[in-house]
């Protein structure tokens, strides 16, 4: 069949699909069709969700699956699950779906003759991008670059992205050591100890470098993400890893105006452990060659810190010789109201690194032109992300503009947080310390216990959220979450509290 004659069949599925659903078309809902509310004909999961999650456990280690999607009908903030519930989807795939599910924009780009040549045409794309590559990579990712950083490598993951980013660290500090040892770098890149030596993994080719990182961080579950991994045991047990500085990250009073001096000593506390652990490492011969951190330490509890904090901690890296590399994997792509998180920071100037994924559609990390491997194949693999989710982003990237999404996050994500304010001084007991970036939000509850019991309350309610550290709630709506999509939340939230005992 011709990519033509797809594309017409492909229409006629979306349309009889969309008709079906535009008679539940919420009023000034962003997404044509979305249902009015949620609607539970079970407890979740369900029935159905209960069977697969049996028959996927015969197969594989399925403990942590929750319930089981029917994607083809989910819609906007909507997911429905097999059972046929409609869930309000507040946590959309761990912080993941841009616009939601299905919405009908994205739905109309992929079925063009260019979006399925890329799904089943994936190339190499290290060695054999498509024609239009080097300027998708411009008009798409490029146009949304953090200030300053105008050079960009697509993986396929998170975790991945990290670890790329991680090698181009390494591989820029041991340039930068060679060039100070008077090496000249252009005539004799590596000597033949370098070479012999990394076959074996032994220094010099595989020097001894840290990368510092932060208690409570998640940047991944590959070896060396890993390795500066803090949120959770589970994660890292049985795994050998690497002897690397871990630092304090702040963890504020809240609400933070009432809190002011308290917290800035705790920056303080925070920072200088930083700059010692850097000359701890330094006197053990390791040096420092990257610190890596989250704007917003997500997985590990929603922890915030402040502009000052970045800032000073951008000035430590630059005085010890260090990199920063700051991972937007969950934090990018504008739910905290700006593409990029780090950008409320008002940094000197640009980090060194920004990894991306979730959001973003495709994995990935913008970088400064010295970040840059000095040889081909370093940074390298087969996929090397995918041109089909540089095309979902595009189009991502056009609704946001189109729909003024950054801004819808910034206000909708300010109703939310001052509805929780209120919640949490109604049931002091229940919640506390609400925080966030647009809407990019989470309350603590007082224990792990009652947390994951009102979580899943919650949900057989039809409000799906997600919970992160040991305590704390966590809110991770696409930009397609509107005000009346918080009134729902919050009398939702309400309820569950007010049988909570
Ligand atoms: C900040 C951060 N970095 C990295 C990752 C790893 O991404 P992935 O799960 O795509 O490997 C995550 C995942 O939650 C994350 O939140």
């Amino acid at each position: 069949m011709s990519i033509c004659r797809m594309q017409n069949r492909t229409s006629l599925v979306l349309r009889h699909y969309l008709n079906c659903r535009s008679n539940a078309t919420a009023a000034k809902s962003l997404v044509a069709g979305e249902p009015k509310a949620p609607s539970m004909v079970t407890n979740v999961p369900g029935p159905k969700s209960t069977k697969l999650l049996q028959e996927l456990n015969t197969i594989q280690m399925a403990g942590s699956v929750q319930l089981f999607g029917d994607y083809k009908r989910s819609l906007g903030n909507y997911l429905v699950d097999a059972d046929g519930n409609v869930i309000l989807d507040l946590f959309t795939q761990i912080s993941s779906i841009p616009l939601g599910y299905n919405h009908p924009t994205l739905v109309e780009a992929v079925a063009s003759p260019e979006a399925i040549s890329a799904m089943i045409n994936r190339p190499a794309l290290g060695m054999f991008p498509g024609e239009e590559w080097p300027s998708k990579l411009k008009n798409v990712l490029l146009d949304v670059a953090p200030v300053g950083l105008k050079q960009v490598t697509t993986m396929a993951c998170g975790s991945c992205s990290n670890e790329n980013a991680y090698k181009g660290i390494f591989f820029w500090y041991r340039l930068k050591q060679r060039k100070e040892q008077g090496i000249d770098v252009d005539k004799i890149p590596f000597t033949q100890e370098d070479m012999d030596s990394c076959m074996v993994n032994q220094p010099p080719g595989a020097p001894k470098l840290a990368l510092l990182s932060f208690k409570g961080a998640f940047h991944g579950r590959t070896f060396g993400a890993l390795a500066t991994t803090h949120s959770k045991p589970i994660h890292k047990l049985d795994v050998p890893s690497f002897d690397w500085p871990v630092a304090s990250f702040p963890h504020y009073k809240y609400p933070l105006q009432d809190n002011v001096a308290e917290n800035k000593k705790e920056d303080d506390r925070c920072l200088e452990q930083v700059e010692s652990l850097i000359e701890d490492w330094k006197n053990k011969n390791m040096p420092v060659a990257g610190i890596v951190v989250e704007p917003i330490q997500s997985e590990g509890g929603d922890h915030h810190a402040s502009p000052e904090f970045f800032q000073r901690l951008q000035h430590i890296a630059k005085k010890s010789g260090a990199a920063l590399l700051i991972d937007e994997v969950q934090t990018g792509g504008g739910s905290t109201g700006k593409i990029w998180c780090h950008e409320h920071f008002n940094l000197d100037s640009p980090p060194d690194v920004v990894t991306f994924s979730k959001k973003m559609s495709t994995g990935g990390f913008f970088h400064t032109p010295e970040m840059r491997p000095k040889q081909s194949y370093r940074i390298f693999n087969t996929w090397m992300g995918d041109p089909s989710k540089l095309l979902v982003l595009e189009t991502v990237m056009k609704v946001i503009k189109r729909d003024s999404l950054l801004q819808n996050a910034s206000t909708t994500g300010s109703m939310t947080l001052k509805g929780l304010e209120e919640l949490q001084s109604e049931f002091p007991h229940l919640l506390n310390a609400a925080r966030g970036r647009g809407t990019f939000i989470a309350i603590n509850c007082p224990t792990t216990r009652l947390r994951d019991d009102i979580l899943s309350r919650l949900r057989n309610k039809g409000v799906q959220l997600g919970g992160c550290g040991d305590i704390a709630i966590r809110m991770r709506p696409s930009l397609v979450y509107q005000p009346h999509h918080v009134h729902i939340f919050l009398d939702k939230f309400r309820e569950v509290l007010k049988e909570t005992k």
